[in-house]
């Protein structure tokens, strides 16, 4: 745990041009400085940064964030890695803070769990270099396989003994305790005698995305029916299967820079296309591909290629596990390998660059892939072919981008010899069924975004808002405070029916004491506390600086007032748009204020009548809660009705 006030003090000092300065050159432009944006290709700069503000904003691909986050995105650290990174540029020292007792506990775990897992795979590996037994077998298999010797020691591949319990005698020689074993899943309890899990095995460690060894793959060398080829370590602490891919601490900074992802399907697969220069590759093991897998790989790229070797039945299996990938909005693109061959076999009978030429040309869009394969069943069946068509419209209904959902439509039409409209038909009804279930937070996605074909537009437009919520009239009430807080304006106001009177006044003044009168708080913690920071800034006679929001150690809080300030890229045109509304709400400030704070009162006041009637209805009209309620419900209304007169005076004026 990083300490709060170090925090602040690491983002008081880490400014932005510099923290950004490192990685792209920016050259002045106004106010601000403008660079090519280091998250996406392009030629003409967009990437923008503000000094004043502490921000960067790219205004082509629409990433934004202050100096933490972009150390984040562009580094792919974590939050505490990032904050590290910046206090050692700027020579700040952080002092940990103690950890709670059941942390530390928890902590201690792991920690033990990585030592131990370290020491399994020095062990390994020594056994396979030095002993005899480990050299005659181990190390011959994979210098057989063809494995050189630098990958054999990058991968720190290794070899198990044939003895029982070597590994285990080893590591309670070097003080690990009984219990740690066990619980690491290296050594097995059984019968009360210790023995160790891997025995006669090849070892592939398995890295963590910092390096850490956090488990292991144990090849069989024998050729033995009755035994698995492969034993793996079961979860722990450390390692949670779904959640890792093999060889992703290799290939992390490769996938990055080809913006692309290879998965295949096993440990030598992965080491053996490394082996041919070929680093951007990783694999599930075994397993089949889970979507947190898919999720850690889109930290890296939205681009997957799966190389395959299996038959079509095979393929046709896993289907559903590549319309996970395009649910989660990347790009699949498939390589089917030629007859008998896979990845590895293909890598060690080729040159390096065939290997790559191979994989770039073969590859396939899964969509178009998927309409092939299918098609070719099909043999021009026409209700074979028509249950095709749903097959193929269902996957790429899944795809959110309405241009690449019209693109693979195009494509499609052309493989399948069809009408693009008849596609486009299947294609909205399956959307429209999707929108009118609600489903997931993809129903608001479609929404926003509109797809391909009209009719769907007039669903869309059906509001599906919620009446038990008022988070939009919160979200604008808020964006006004970073947006205007600090600005001053003469508030107009009428003391009596032919006298106006004009006060000096910030904005954040108006809006506050407004909000305050009424007694109304944000469901929303993260608004509230922006709100809170403002309402104490009235109070002192010092409104906060909107760059304290962005800068927050609290990191919803700044991720939200950045996101609040800068439109987001895929719900408007972008930098157009806002430079337009921008000045039209700035010259009617006292207004466009008001209105915010009186929609926010107004939704409260309505979400409280309803929820009052509700309750109304449930009584007995001879209770005395009963009249409560009924008394409360001519108050509330009554103080709706206030509301929107002074709502209609402004929207009249
Ligand atoms: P060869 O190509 O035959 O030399 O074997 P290989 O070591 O490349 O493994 P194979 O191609 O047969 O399997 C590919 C991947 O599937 C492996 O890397 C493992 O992740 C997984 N796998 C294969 N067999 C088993 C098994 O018995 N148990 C488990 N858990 N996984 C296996
Ligand atoms: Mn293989």
């Amino acid at each position: 745990m990083i300490p709060k006030e170090t925090i602040q003090d690491i983002f008081e000092a880490a400014r932005i041009e510099e923290v950004v300065g490192d990685f792209v050159q920016l050259k002045k432009r106004g106010s601000n400085l403008l660079g090519l944006c280091p998250f996406h290709n392009e030629k003409t700069p967009s990437f923008t940064v503000s000094s004043a503000k502490g921000i960067f904003k790219c205004f082509g691909c629409g990433k934004a964030g202050n100096s933490v986050n972009f150390i984040m995105e562009h580094e792919k650290y974590s939050y505490p890695e990032a904050l590290k990174y910046l206090a050692n540029k700027y020579h700040i020292v952080v002092e940990e803070q103690e950890p709670s007792p059941e942390d530390k506990i928890a902590d201690t775990e792991r920690e033990n769990l990585f030592s131990i897992h370290s020491f399994a795979q020095k062990f390994y590996t020594d056994f396979m270099m030095t002993t005899e037994e480990g050299k005659a077998i181990g190390h011959t298999y994979f210098l057989e396989r063809g494995f050189r010797a630098d990958i054999i020691q990058k991968f720190h591949l290794g070899f198990a003994p044939l003895a029982w319990d070597s590994f285990t005698k080893s590591a309670i020689t070097h003080g690990y305790k009984e219990e740690l074993l066990v619980t690491s899943g290296l050594t097995i309890n059984k019968e009360s005698k210790l023995y160790d899990r891997f025995r006669e095995r090849v070892m592939f460690p398995i890295h963590n995305l910092t390096g850490k060894v956090i488990g292991f793959g144990g090849r069989i060398l024998i050729s033995d029916k009755t035994k698995p080829k492969y034993v793996n370590s079961p979860e722990s602490e450390i390692y949670n299967k779904s959640k890792s891919l093999y060889g992703i601490f290799f290939a992390r900074g490769a996938i990055v820079a080809k913006d692309n992802c290879l998965l295949v399907e096993g440990y030598t697969d992965v080491i053996s296309l490394h082996q041919a220069g070929i680093e951007n590759v990783v694999s599930s093991s075994g397993t089949s591909l889970t979507t947190e897998q898919i999720r850690l790989i889109s930290k890296f790229t939205k681009n997957i290629t799966i190389l395959y070797d299996g038959d079509p039945a095979g393929i046709k299996a896993s289907f559903r596990g590549i319309d996970m990938i395009l649910e989660q909005g990347m790009n699949v693109r498939i390589v089917l390998f030629p007859d008998g061959e896979d990845p590895d076999s293909y890598a060690r009978k080729h040159r390096s660059s065939d290997v790559e030429a191979f994989i770039a040309t073969a590859a396939d869009d899964f969509i178009a892939f998927k309409t092939r394969l299918l098609l070719s069943e099909t043999n021009n069946d026409p209700i074979k072919k028509a249950g095709l068509i749903h097959e193929i419209i269902q996957s790429i209904s899944l795809i959110a981008d309405p241009i690449i959902r019209s693109l693979y439509i195009k494509e499609c039409a052309g493989i399948m010899s069809m009408g693009e409209q008849t596609l486009l038909n299947e294609l909205n009804r399956l959307l429209r069924k999707k929108v009118l279930k609600g489903h997931s937070s993809d129903a608001s996605r479609e929404r926003e975004e509109g797809v391909v074909d009209q009719p769907i537009f007039e669903i869309e437009q059906e509001p599906i808002l919620k009446a038990d919520d008022c988070s939009a009239q919160e979200l604008d009430v808020i964006r006004l405070l970073l947006l205007y807080g600090e600005k001053t304006i003469d508030y107009v106001h009428q003391t009596s029916p032919n006298k106006e009177e004009t006060t000096n006044m910030t904005i954040a003044q108006l809006i506050c004491n407004d909000i305050r009168a009424n007694q109304v708080s944000f469901d929303d913690p993260v608004y509230q506390e922006i709100f809170e920071a403002y309402a104490k800034g009235v109070d002192e006679n010092d409104v906060p600086d909107d760059k304290l929001f962005f800068q927050h150690a609290n990191q919803k809080v700044s991720s939200y007032a950045i996101d609040i300030i800068t439109p987001r890229y895929e719900l408007s045109p972008g930098w157009e748009e806002f430079r337009i509304t921008v000045p039209q709400e700035e010259q009617r400030l006292q207004e466009v204020s008001l209105r915010a704070v009186l929609s926010l009162l107004h939704r409260r006041l309505t979400m409280l009548i309803t929820s009052n009637q509700k309750e109304l209805k449930e009584l007995s009209d001879d209770s005395e809660e009963w009249a409560d309620h009924l008394s409360r419900d001519i108050f509330l209304k009554q103080a709706r009705n206030e509301i929107s007169k002074r709502l209609g005076r402004i929207l009249n004026n």
